[in-house]
Protein backbone atom coordinates (compact mmCIF):
# COMPACT_ATOMS: atom_id res chain seq x y z
CA UNK A 1 0.00 0.00 0.00
CA UNK A 2 1.25 3.41 -0.83
CA UNK A 3 2.57 5.41 2.13
CA UNK A 4 1.42 9.15 2.65
CA UNK A 5 4.84 10.63 1.58
CA UNK A 6 4.64 9.44 -1.51
CA UNK A 7 0.68 10.26 -2.45
CA UNK A 8 2.00 13.75 -1.66
CA UNK A 9 4.62 13.69 -3.92
CA UNK A 10 2.87 12.52 -6.61
CA UNK A 11 0.09 15.94 -5.84
CA UNK A 12 3.16 17.66 -5.73
CA UNK A 13 3.15 19.37 -2.74
CA UNK A 14 6.67 20.89 -2.02
CA UNK A 15 8.67 19.33 0.05
CA UNK A 16 8.61 21.72 3.07
CA UNK A 17 4.42 21.14 3.09
CA UNK A 18 5.34 17.73 3.25
CA UNK A 19 7.40 17.79 6.47
CA UNK A 20 4.99 19.89 8.19
CA UNK A 21 2.10 17.29 7.50
CA UNK A 22 4.66 15.01 8.82
CA UNK A 23 5.60 16.38 11.87
CA UNK A 24 1.88 17.46 12.45
CA UNK A 25 0.86 14.16 11.90
CA UNK A 26 3.13 12.59 14.93
CA UNK A 27 1.71 14.59 17.55
CA UNK A 28 -1.58 13.23 15.94
CA UNK A 29 -0.29 9.74 16.95
CA UNK A 30 0.77 10.89 20.12
CA UNK A 31 -2.96 11.92 20.37
CA UNK A 32 -4.22 8.85 18.82
CA UNK A 33 -1.85 6.96 21.68
CA UNK A 34 -3.19 9.37 25.10
CA UNK A 35 -6.79 8.56 23.82
CA UNK A 36 -6.35 4.82 23.27
CA UNK A 37 -5.20 4.75 26.74
CA UNK A 38 -8.34 6.37 28.38
CA UNK A 39 -9.26 5.75 32.02
CA UNK A 40 -6.11 3.94 32.52
CA UNK A 41 -3.90 7.24 31.95
CA UNK A 42 -6.60 9.34 34.05
CA UNK A 43 -6.99 11.28 30.92
CA UNK A 44 -10.95 11.55 30.58
CA UNK A 45 -13.30 14.14 32.52
CA UNK A 46 -13.37 17.79 32.09
CA UNK A 47 -10.44 20.41 33.84
CA UNK A 48 -12.01 23.37 35.57
CA UNK A 49 -11.43 25.71 32.83
CA UNK A 50 -13.64 27.19 30.22
CA UNK A 51 -11.66 28.17 26.57
CA UNK A 52 -12.73 31.41 24.65
CA UNK A 53 -15.73 29.97 23.36
CA UNK A 54 -17.04 29.56 26.90
CA UNK A 55 -16.80 25.75 26.62
CA UNK A 56 -15.70 23.56 29.43
CA UNK A 57 -12.24 22.14 28.60
CA UNK A 58 -12.24 18.37 28.57
CA UNK A 59 -8.98 16.92 30.08
CA UNK A 60 -8.40 15.76 26.53
CA UNK A 61 -8.62 18.96 24.84
CA UNK A 62 -5.91 20.46 27.13
CA UNK A 63 -3.41 17.71 26.36
CA UNK A 64 -4.00 17.42 22.45
CA UNK A 65 -3.73 20.81 22.22
CA UNK A 66 -0.07 21.10 24.04
CA UNK A 67 0.99 18.43 21.93
CA UNK A 68 0.45 19.98 18.73
CA UNK A 69 1.21 22.93 20.14
CA UNK A 70 4.71 21.97 21.43
CA UNK A 71 5.37 19.84 18.00
CA UNK A 72 4.73 22.68 15.50
CA UNK A 73 6.04 25.80 17.58
CA UNK A 74 9.69 23.80 17.49
CA UNK A 75 9.29 22.63 14.00
CA UNK A 76 10.55 25.56 12.54
CA UNK A 77 8.14 25.22 9.57
CA UNK A 78 5.14 27.33 11.03
CA UNK A 79 5.23 30.97 12.08
CA UNK A 80 1.70 31.22 13.55
CA UNK A 81 -0.77 28.94 15.37
CA UNK A 82 -4.51 29.08 15.82
CA UNK A 83 -6.31 26.22 18.11
CA UNK A 84 -10.03 26.40 19.21
CA UNK A 85 -8.48 26.20 22.61
CA UNK A 86 -6.35 29.17 22.43
CA UNK A 87 -7.84 32.45 22.67
CA UNK A 88 -5.19 34.10 21.10
CA UNK A 89 -2.65 33.27 18.21
CA UNK A 90 0.27 31.61 19.24
CA UNK A 91 3.61 33.06 17.86
CA UNK A 92 6.07 30.78 16.72
CA UNK A 93 9.15 30.74 13.92
CA UNK A 94 8.94 34.48 13.03
CA UNK A 95 10.95 32.66 9.73
CA UNK A 96 8.24 29.96 9.41
CA UNK A 97 6.48 29.61 6.08
CA UNK A 98 3.19 28.46 7.05
CA UNK A 99 0.40 29.30 9.54
CA UNK A 100 -1.64 26.35 11.33
CA UNK A 101 -5.57 26.77 12.32
CA UNK A 102 -7.00 23.61 14.20
CA UNK A 103 -9.44 22.30 16.31
CA UNK A 104 -7.16 20.04 18.58
CA UNK A 105 -9.91 17.39 19.68
CA UNK A 106 -13.04 17.85 17.95
CA UNK A 107 -16.18 16.28 19.73
CA UNK A 108 -14.48 16.14 23.02
CA UNK A 109 -17.77 15.55 25.15
CA UNK A 110 -17.56 12.11 23.50
CA UNK A 111 -14.39 11.10 25.62
CA UNK A 112 -16.61 10.55 28.10
CA UNK A 113 -18.25 7.87 26.02
CA UNK A 114 -15.46 5.96 24.47
CA UNK A 115 -16.85 7.12 20.91
CA UNK A 116 -15.55 9.36 17.61
CA UNK A 117 -13.48 11.96 18.31
CA UNK A 118 -10.61 13.84 16.62
CA UNK A 119 -8.26 16.19 15.56
CA UNK A 120 -9.08 19.36 12.13
CA UNK A 121 -6.27 21.21 10.47
CA UNK A 122 -5.72 23.63 7.62
CA UNK A 123 -2.38 25.47 6.39
CA UNK A 124 -2.33 28.53 4.62
CA UNK A 125 1.14 30.12 3.55
CA UNK A 126 2.34 32.93 6.18
CA UNK A 127 2.61 36.23 4.51
CA UNK A 128 5.93 37.95 4.57
CA UNK A 129 5.29 40.88 6.62
CA UNK A 130 3.22 39.35 9.35
CA UNK A 131 4.45 39.41 12.97
CA UNK A 132 3.75 35.94 14.44
CA UNK A 133 1.68 37.32 16.65
CA UNK A 134 0.01 39.42 14.45
CA UNK A 135 -3.97 37.75 14.04
CA UNK A 136 -4.84 39.53 10.79
CA UNK A 137 -3.06 37.00 8.32
CA UNK A 138 -5.40 33.77 9.65
CA UNK A 139 -8.32 35.90 8.16
CA UNK A 140 -8.01 34.83 4.85
CA UNK A 141 -11.23 33.23 3.21
CA UNK A 142 -10.48 29.00 3.07
CA UNK A 143 -9.61 29.30 -0.74
CA UNK A 144 -6.16 30.16 0.51
CA UNK A 145 -5.55 26.93 2.13
CA UNK A 146 -2.63 24.53 0.75
CA UNK A 147 -3.53 21.84 2.94
CA UNK A 148 -6.57 20.25 5.51
CA UNK A 149 -7.30 17.13 6.56
CA UNK A 150 -8.49 15.47 10.45
CA UNK A 151 -7.17 12.35 11.88
CA UNK A 152 -10.38 10.50 13.20
CA UNK A 153 -9.86 8.16 16.22
CA UNK A 154 -12.17 5.33 15.80
CA UNK A 155 -11.89 1.91 15.44
CA UNK A 156 -8.77 2.88 13.25
CA UNK A 157 -7.24 5.82 13.16
CA UNK A 158 -7.89 7.69 9.66
CA UNK A 159 -6.81 10.76 7.87
CA UNK A 160 -8.53 12.29 5.56
CA UNK A 161 -6.18 14.78 3.49
CA UNK A 162 -6.00 17.08 0.83
CA UNK A 163 -3.95 19.51 -0.94
CA UNK A 164 -6.13 20.09 -4.04
CA UNK A 165 -5.64 17.37 -5.95
CA UNK A 166 -8.25 15.33 -4.47
CA UNK A 167 -9.24 13.62 -1.06
CA UNK A 168 -7.84 10.52 -0.39
CA UNK A 169 -8.17 8.85 2.77
CA UNK A 170 -5.46 6.66 4.90
CA UNK A 171 -5.80 4.30 7.78
CA UNK A 172 -2.70 4.24 10.65
CA UNK A 173 -1.01 1.12 10.83
CA UNK A 174 0.40 0.77 14.24
CA UNK A 175 2.34 -1.59 13.83
CA UNK A 176 5.07 0.75 12.34
CA UNK A 177 3.69 4.29 12.40
CA UNK A 178 3.06 5.27 8.93
CA UNK A 179 -0.23 6.10 7.71
CA UNK A 180 -1.04 4.05 4.55
CA UNK A 181 -3.35 4.78 1.56
CA UNK A 182 -6.38 3.23 1.78
CA UNK A 183 -9.06 5.37 -0.14
CA UNK A 184 -7.38 7.21 -2.63
CA UNK A 185 -9.86 10.10 -4.43
CA UNK A 186 -12.82 9.66 -2.25
CA UNK A 187 -16.04 10.68 -4.04
CA UNK A 188 -18.72 12.05 -2.02
CA UNK A 189 -22.08 10.27 -3.89
CA UNK A 190 -23.91 13.06 -5.77
CA UNK A 191 -27.29 11.59 -4.09
CA UNK A 192 -28.06 10.79 -0.94
CA UNK A 193 -31.12 9.24 1.77
CA UNK A 194 -29.37 10.18 4.65
CA UNK A 195 -28.81 13.47 7.00
CA UNK A 196 -27.37 14.46 9.84
CA UNK A 197 -28.56 17.37 12.06
CA UNK A 198 -29.68 18.32 15.82
CA UNK A 199 -33.08 17.86 15.47
CA UNK A 200 -33.39 18.87 19.43
CA UNK A 201 -32.68 22.44 17.80
CA UNK A 202 -35.45 22.64 15.62
CA UNK A 203 -37.44 25.29 17.30
CA UNK A 204 -34.45 27.64 16.62
CA UNK A 205 -33.84 27.07 12.93
CA UNK A 206 -35.33 29.65 10.30
CA UNK A 207 -37.92 28.54 7.66
CA UNK A 208 -36.59 27.55 5.06
CA UNK A 209 -34.37 24.53 7.60
CA UNK A 210 -37.57 23.93 9.12
CA UNK A 211 -39.57 23.48 5.90
CA UNK A 212 -36.71 21.16 4.34
CA UNK A 213 -36.12 18.80 7.25
CA UNK A 214 -40.13 18.43 7.55
CA UNK A 215 -40.13 17.09 4.01
CA UNK A 216 -37.35 14.58 4.52
CA UNK A 217 -38.95 13.55 7.36
CA UNK A 218 -42.64 12.91 5.33
CA UNK A 219 -40.50 10.38 3.64
CA UNK A 220 -42.07 8.32 0.64
CA UNK A 221 -45.73 10.49 1.76
CA UNK A 222 -44.31 13.81 1.07
CA UNK A 223 -42.85 15.95 -1.93
CA UNK A 224 -39.44 14.06 -1.53
CA UNK A 225 -41.18 10.60 -2.34
CA UNK A 226 -38.47 8.50 -0.56
CA UNK A 227 -37.38 7.85 3.06
CA UNK A 228 -34.24 9.36 4.74
CA UNK A 229 -32.16 7.92 7.90
CA UNK A 230 -30.89 10.15 9.82
CA UNK A 231 -27.57 9.69 11.85
CA UNK A 232 -25.58 12.42 14.56
CA UNK A 233 -22.13 11.65 16.04
CA UNK A 234 -21.93 14.84 17.89
CA UNK A 235 -18.82 14.90 16.91
CA UNK A 236 -18.18 17.65 12.90
CA UNK A 237 -15.32 14.69 12.43
CA UNK A 238 -17.44 11.39 12.72
CA UNK A 239 -19.89 12.65 10.84
CA UNK A 240 -17.79 14.42 8.09
CA UNK A 241 -16.38 10.84 7.88
CA UNK A 242 -19.19 8.99 7.17
CA UNK A 243 -20.67 11.68 4.39
CA UNK A 244 -17.02 11.17 2.80
CA UNK A 245 -17.28 7.84 2.72
CA UNK A 246 -20.93 6.88 1.73
CA UNK A 247 -22.57 10.24 1.35
CA UNK A 248 -24.80 11.96 2.93
CA UNK A 249 -25.77 16.31 4.13
CA UNK A 250 -24.45 17.55 7.40
CA UNK A 251 -25.94 20.40 8.56
CA UNK A 252 -25.35 22.82 11.75
CA UNK A 253 -27.25 25.78 10.51
CA UNK A 254 -27.70 29.10 11.46
CA UNK A 255 -30.03 29.24 14.68
CA UNK A 256 -32.07 32.23 16.82
CA UNK A 257 -30.77 30.86 20.26
CA UNK A 258 -28.06 34.02 20.25
CA UNK A 259 -28.51 36.18 17.36
CA UNK A 260 -24.57 37.22 18.07
CA UNK A 261 -23.46 33.83 17.07
CA UNK A 262 -23.48 32.74 13.07
CA UNK A 263 -23.68 28.91 13.50
CA UNK A 264 -22.22 26.68 16.11
CA UNK A 265 -18.85 25.67 14.53
CA UNK A 266 -15.86 27.65 13.95
CA UNK A 267 -14.87 28.55 10.06
CA UNK A 268 -11.51 28.66 10.42
CA UNK A 269 -10.85 25.13 11.84
CA UNK A 270 -13.81 23.46 11.64
CA UNK A 271 -16.15 24.35 8.89
CA UNK A 272 -12.81 25.52 6.44
CA UNK A 273 -10.87 22.25 6.22
CA UNK A 274 -14.15 19.79 6.17
CA UNK A 275 -15.46 22.17 3.26
CA UNK A 276 -12.35 22.12 1.47
CA UNK A 277 -11.94 17.93 2.03
CA UNK A 278 -15.43 17.16 0.47
CA UNK A 279 -15.33 19.86 -2.29
CA UNK A 280 -12.24 18.05 -3.70
CA UNK A 281 -14.07 15.21 -3.26
CA UNK A 282 -17.23 16.80 -5.18
CA UNK A 283 -19.23 17.79 -2.83
CA UNK A 284 -20.62 20.96 -1.77
CA UNK A 285 -20.12 22.77 1.21
CA UNK A 286 -22.31 26.01 2.19
CA UNK A 287 -23.25 27.89 5.00
CA UNK A 288 -26.68 28.95 3.32
CA UNK A 289 -26.01 32.05 1.89
CA UNK A 290 -22.95 31.03 -0.39
CA UNK A 291 -20.06 28.89 -0.28
CA UNK A 292 -18.32 28.26 2.85
CA UNK A 293 -14.81 28.40 1.68
CA UNK A 294 -15.69 31.97 0.19
CA UNK A 295 -16.60 33.12 3.59
CA UNK A 296 -13.91 36.66 4.47
CA UNK A 297 -13.26 35.65 7.89
CA UNK A 298 -13.53 38.91 10.56
CA UNK A 299 -11.96 37.03 13.57
CA UNK A 300 -10.03 33.64 14.62
CA UNK A 301 -13.12 32.09 16.23
CA UNK A 302 -15.54 33.04 14.11
CA UNK A 303 -18.89 30.93 13.68
CA UNK A 304 -20.84 30.13 10.23
CA UNK A 305 -23.79 28.05 9.18
CA UNK A 306 -22.76 24.48 7.75
CA UNK A 307 -24.36 22.70 5.04
CA UNK A 308 -22.36 20.15 3.98
CA UNK A 309 -22.13 16.90 1.57
CA UNK A 310 -23.96 15.36 -1.49
CA UNK A 311 -24.25 17.69 -4.18
CA UNK A 312 -27.70 16.97 -5.09
CA UNK A 313 -28.80 17.11 -1.82
CA UNK A 314 -27.00 20.33 -0.71
CA UNK A 315 -28.25 22.11 -3.89
CA UNK A 316 -32.22 20.69 -2.90
CA UNK A 317 -31.37 22.28 0.42
CA UNK A 318 -30.03 25.72 -0.41
CA UNK A 319 -33.33 25.68 -3.25
CA UNK A 320 -35.40 26.12 0.28
CA UNK A 321 -34.56 29.64 0.39
CA UNK A 322 -36.64 30.66 -2.65
CA UNK A 323 -39.31 28.66 -1.64
CA UNK A 324 -42.22 30.47 0.41
O1 LIG B 1 -16.95 21.24 17.94
C1 LIG B 1 -18.28 21.46 17.99
C2 LIG B 1 -19.07 20.18 17.95
O2 LIG B 1 -18.72 19.31 19.00
C3 LIG B 1 -18.99 19.41 16.61
O3 LIG B 1 -17.92 18.52 16.58
C4 LIG B 1 -20.32 18.73 16.56
O4 LIG B 1 -20.74 18.50 15.21
C5 LIG B 1 -21.24 19.67 17.28
O5 LIG B 1 -20.44 20.52 18.06
C6 LIG B 1 -22.20 18.95 18.16
O6 LIG B 1 -23.15 19.83 18.60
P1 LIG B 1 -24.36 19.43 19.57
O7 LIG B 1 -23.82 19.62 20.96
O8 LIG B 1 -25.43 20.38 19.23
O9 LIG B 1 -24.73 18.00 19.31
MN1 LIG C 1 -14.84 20.96 17.37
Amino acid sequence: MKRLNSQLQEDGAPMELILLLRTLLAGCKEIAFRVSQGALAGVLGSTLSDNVQGERQKKLDVISNQILKDILSESGYVKAISSEEEDDVVPCNPEGKYLVSFDPLDGSSNTDINSLIGTIFSITHAPQWMKPDDPSAFLQPGTQIVAAGYVLYGPSAMLALTTGRGTHLYTLDKTHGGFLLTTPNVKVPEKTSEFSINTSNQRHWEAPIQAYINDLLAGTEGPREKDYNMRWVAAMVGDIHRVLSRGGIFMYPYDKRDPSKAGKLRLLYEANPMAFLVEQAGGLAETGTGRIMEVMPTEIHQRVPVLIGSKEEVETCLSYNNKN
